[in-house]
């Protein structure tokens, strides 16, 4: 079998001609890039990430320019790439950076860690890419590859699974190089031992993969039982007058907190005449979180007067939209109904 110094030697040597060396957080390795593009790609794809962390980056150049502005602003920036509470954790580290760091990203593993929104591996990620310091990662690309080349058949969601896993990636680091092989590791897991049809045949570690040897990879990682998504019900009223939308910022802290929102009432009904009211269209959409699928019904509904009491929200513009922090979903409903 493949010893333990031989896998981060040849992932290291691998990456040289077939890793991924021209990604826009390599350019620039300060744990401020790294930082963002770990949270970005945590639950997205690369080719998705990289506009979004261009312009991100274009907007809030450094730690002090994310600290001084305010949560809607990025979360506007955030507009499309889901999972908003990433951004809101963001903009509280930023504040943590600067209140208890002195605006200066920290070093120390326990410090990274207890910043909102960052686990165990993107700290790992940080110290390993921005700093050179020995710390394992182990995010669902590493997971696989490890789960393979050991061949686990447990289920990944298993705290025993996932310690033996920490261990194993802990005890693979290299001495040297460690920036270059967690690199690697990622993009072996990306680009080849991809979760269906594994390119074995291009792997540098195919000779001590266990997975390989015992026709195993279709099978690893073993899929936990799981059952269907519960569903939850919502309504928008969406309201149009003079080409603007109503929206109102959701302050709960449910789903898509801190974001704009069509109301879920039918607030100005009660408020005008009949004649001023005109429903152009209804529908049903839904969309699928992590832990529930959100089914929602729509009514668009055109007014003829502005209700007088509308302070509880805002009239945003049609060309607007793309400005403010609205879930991609509702941007888009709200684009096909602009139209
Ligand atoms: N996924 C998570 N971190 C990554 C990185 N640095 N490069 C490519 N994909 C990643
Ligand atoms: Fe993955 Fe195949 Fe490489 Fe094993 S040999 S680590 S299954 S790509």
């Amino acid at each position: 079998m493949t010893s333990k110094i031989d896998i981060s030697e040849r992932l290291i040597k691998w990456h040289s001609s077939f890793g991924r060396h021209d990604l826009p957080w390599q350019k620039n390795k300060n744990p401020y890039h790294v930082w963002i593009s770990e949270i970005m790609l945590q639950q997205t794809q690369v080719n998705t990430v990289i506009p979004y962390f261009e312009k991100f980056i274009k907007q809030f150049p450094n730690i002090a320019a994310l600290a001084n502005t305010d949560e809607d602003q990025i979360l506007s920036y955030w507009s499309g790439l889901g999972y908003y509470s990433r951004a809101r954790n963001i903009y509280a580290a930023a504040q943590s950076i600067k209140n208890l760091h002195n605006g200066k990203f920290p070093e120390d593993y326990d410090d990274i860690v207890n910043l909102p929104g960052i686990g165990r591996s993107t700290a790992g990620a940080i110290l390993a890419f921005s700093f050179n310091k020995k710390y394992a990662i182990l995010d669902a690309n590493v997971k696989r590859v490890l789960l393979r080349f050991f061949a686990i058949e447990e289920p990944v969601n298993k705290t025993k699974t996932i310690k033996r896993l920490w261990s194993i990636s802990d005890s693979i680091l290299p001495n040297q190089n460690i920036s270059t092989y967690t690199q690697a590791i990622m993009d072996l897991g990306a680009t080849v031992c991809k979760r269906s049809n594994p390119k074995c045949v291009d792997c540098p570690l195919n000779d001590g993969c266990l997975a390989r040897k015992n026709n195993a990879s279709s099978r690893i990682p073993v899929k936990n039982k799981s059952k269907d998504k519960p569903v939850k019900y919502s309504q928008f009223y969406i309201y149009e007058y003079n080409k603007r939308f109503f929206l109102i910022k959701n302050t709960k802290t449910k789903i898509w907190s801190q974001l704009w929102l069509p109301p879920t009432e039918p607030i100005f009904q009660e408020k005008l005449n009949r004649d001023d009211l005109k429903i152009l269209k209804t529908g049903e959409r839904s969309c699928t979180f992590s832990h529930f699928k959100l089914s929602y019904k729509y009514t668009h509904i055109h007014l003829c007067k502005e209700p007088n009491d509308n302070s509880f929200g805002l009239w945003f513009d049609f060309i607007d939209l793309t400005e403010v922090g609205l879930p991609a979903p509702i941007k888009k409903l709200l684009t096909e109904l602009s139209n």
